[in-house]
């Protein structure tokens, strides 16, 4: 991408720093003139953005544009080709401690005994970052043990936590998988198509709960999605990515026909149904469509569910 019209506007909402978890000031995370290369393609380049603390974003785009690979770079697993990428103001990786992470959706076995409350246990325990902590003692079990209870509380699973977790729905797993991520209490929770899979009450639902997490809990949350619609009213910002560039800022920013015409570089429509809901036609699909799909193991019904924005192109 070369110029970014409104790459580095600041969100004009201020959730007035609820928690003591939020820094002042500090921007969450931030790319300048930031590159990413995988198998010897440019996937996006000139890329600059700043997301700031306490705001709820969602990272949209088309399938195979970048989206999860920006995951990775936030994380640190992926080192950026070009320019400079801060996370907590510090470089990626460095502050994972203080990032929650839930990945692309991997779905349960039916038969998995291992019950909600221990998956979210796993949270703390080490698992993510595949570091064991050493035995705890009976005053640290107990503290642990308070810790997993009210995270759970805060996702509103409790009354199926103590059931294996093959046995939950859909919805209920996807909560205590963001229980898990939560868990540690980060400053950042990162997840990657969260409502992918899911029916369009429980979207609504884990959307809202991920609000409530964002602007009451204080964790500033960053979400990559498929669809904007069932998200929208919760968000602050967006970062929208397209093959070779992104853009940045509010819903009302990025999300018209204009904006999303000067990043595709191709005539794109934004519309408005009568119930709010926004259209995206015209978006063109990243070139490494098909093997991205085949090698992230998409459901046939969330290709069929919408392309990012909700968008509905014609000849697709
Ligand atoms: N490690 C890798 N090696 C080669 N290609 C990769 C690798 N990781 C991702 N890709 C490719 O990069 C593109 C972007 O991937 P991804 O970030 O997963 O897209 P999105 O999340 O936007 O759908 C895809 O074409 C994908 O196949
Ligand atoms: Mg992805």
């Amino acid at each position: 991408m070369t110029a970014n019209p409104i790459g580095r506007v600041r969100s004009a909402v201020d959730h007035s720093e609820p928690s003591s978890q939020v820094s002042t000031g500090e921007p969450l995370f931030s790319l300048r003139g930031a590159a990413v290369r995988v198998g010897g393609r440019t996937l996006w380049s000139g890329v600059d953005l700043t997301v700031g603390a306490g705001e709820f974003t969602a990272v949209l785009g088309p399938n195979g544009v970048g989206k999860s690979t920006l995951v990775k770079v936030l994380l640190g697993i992926l080192p950026a080709a070009a320019g400079e990428v801060r996370v907590l103001g510090a470089r990626p990786g460095e502050r994972n401690t203080a990032v929650g992470y839930l990945p692309q959706r991997r779905s349960f076995d039916a038969s998995l005994r291992i019950r909600g409350i221990d998956v979210v246990r796993l949270g703390l325990d080490g698992d993510r970052w595949g570091i064991p902590l050493p035995g705890l003692g009976g005053a640290k079990r107990r503290a642990a043990r308070e810790c997993v209870e009210q995270v759970i509380d805060l996702v509103g699973a409790s009354t199926y936590a103590h059931r294996p977790i093959g046995q939950c729905s859909g919805g209920e797993q996807q909560r205590l998988l963001i229980a898990q991520a939560l868990v540690r209490k980060p400053r950042l929770l990162l997840l990657d198509e969260p409502l992918d899979s899911l029916d369009l009450p429980n979207q609504g639902a884990i959307a809202a709960l991920l609000g409530r997490i964002c602007h009451r809990e204080g964790v500033s949350v960053v979400m990559v999605a498929h669809d904007v619609n069932p998200i929208l009213h919760h968000l602050d910002r967006v970062v929208y990515i397209a093959e070779g560039g992104a853009v940045a800022g509010t819903p009302a920013e990025v999300i018209t026909s204009e904006t999303l015409t000067r990043l595709y570089r191709t005539p794109v429509e934004v519309l408005r149904t009568s119930d709010g809901r926004l259209v995206v036609v015209g978006q063109p699909e990243a070139p490494a469509l098909h093997s991205d799909r085949h090698t992230e193991g998409r459901s046939p019904r969330s290709e069929a569910g919408g392309r990012t924005g909700g968008s509905h192109a014609p000849g697709n």
